[in-house]
């Protein structure tokens, strides 16, 4: 038994945050943004996490043609949530009707979805669940440095999400991996020790050493690719579409060039998104899936790298 992607869904919140509203926060410019990371504006949310968890799944369920109450788990990816018990999910479980399931938030960062779905496969491979929601949302603006230009300009806020069901075709191979020794180079601190015999500060912002991330993401995207196509037996020719982390448009055009992938099989969204952490990749992959260009048969590879330091891909048949 395999575990297919049934159906997608995405959301993004209403308000738009383009380039040059940004150079009215920070000294910076829409053609320096653009120049450096193909984005040109991003989508900011007042209503949080679960509220785009929600619109996203609800798109996702009726792509899907699943209803809520034949879910047998639900997984939510995010570092960002509103609370933090309860968790992500079971409030989500609460919003749309899915009872007694068992629920969990996985924290992977910017690999988060592929994390969450390669999890759900293994447990759908196992023959103990049938259909399981992945959902990947992050309120981003709620831990990006509005005073740091060299990262408030990089990331949004949105939600895609996925419901992998039990078939007879479906995802054929999988990489997940981590490298905890690299972590310091892309975080963010949690809330301060405040207690009657310490007080270590305020709440934690995201920080990044732009230039090491960079040069773990150009090596480890084709190897992480490279090993589901070994896995699989499938060549760089045969893929049809190739659904990558939107961090940074050079990243991902750097993976491409080694791995002779042509721009047609490869698409990207993060000129309107802007980098979506673990959302990114099931809002592109839902971009493209309604949009038609994806068809039943067709092979996909997705692949993720980010906070951890992480990576993770997969190998699909669709
Ligand atoms: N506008 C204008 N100037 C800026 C800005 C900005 N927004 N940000 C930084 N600068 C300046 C710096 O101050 C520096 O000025 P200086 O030379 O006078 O000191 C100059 O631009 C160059 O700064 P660098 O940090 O060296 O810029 P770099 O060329 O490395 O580009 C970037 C920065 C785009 C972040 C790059 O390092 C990169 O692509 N890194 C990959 C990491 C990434 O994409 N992370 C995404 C999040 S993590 C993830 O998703 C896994």
């Amino acid at each position: 038994m395999k575990a297919r992607i049934l159906g997608t869904g995405s959301y993004l919140p209403e308000h738009v945050l383009t380039n040059d509203d940004m150079a009215k926060l920070v000294e910076t410019s829409d053609e320096w943004i653009r120049e450096r990371t193909g984005i040109r504006e991003r989508h900011l949310t007042d209503q949080g996490t679960l509220h785009m968890a929600c619109e996203a799944s609800k798109r996702a369920l009726l792509n899907s043609n699943v209803t809520a109450d034949e879910l047998d788990m639900i997984i939510i990816a995010t570092f960002t949530p509103d609370y933090l018990f309860p968790n992500a999910s079971c409030q989500l479980q609460a919003a749309l009707g899915a009872p007694n399931v068992p629920c969990m938030d996985l924290s992977a960062a910017c690999s988060g979805f592929i994390y969450s779905i390669n999890t759900a496969a293994a447990y759908i491979q196992a023959g103990m669940y049938k259909k399981i929601l992945v959902v990947a949302a992050e309120t981003l603006s709620r831990v990006v440095d509005w005073e740091d230009r060299s990262t408030c300009i990089l990331f949004g806020d949105g939600a895609g999400a996925a419901v992998i069901g039990a078939d007879e075709t479906g995802i054929l191979a999988m990489d997940m991996g981590s490298d905890g020794v690299k972590g310091p180079v892309l975080y963010c601190e949690a809330w301060p020790i405040t207690n009657p015999i310490v007080n270590k500060g305020k709440a934690g912002k995201l920080r990044m050493n732009g230039q090491e991330v960079y040069k773990f993401a150009v090596r480890r995207l084709p190897k992480t690719i490279e090993t589901v196509l070994q896995e699989s037996g499938i060549s760089v020719d045969e893929v049809d579409h190739f659904i990558f982390h939107q961090a940074n448009r050079r990243i991902l055009q750097a993976a491409a060039k080694h791995l002779n992938i042509p721009a047609e099989k490869m698409p990207m969204n993060m000129d309107h998104c802007g980098n979506l952490s673990a959302a990114s990749i099931p809002v592109l992959l839902d971009e493209h899936n309604q949009s038609g260009k994806i068809k039943r048969g067709d092979k996909v590879v997705l692949a993720a790298f980010g906070g951890g330091l992480s990576w993770a891909s997969a190998l699909i048949i669709w």
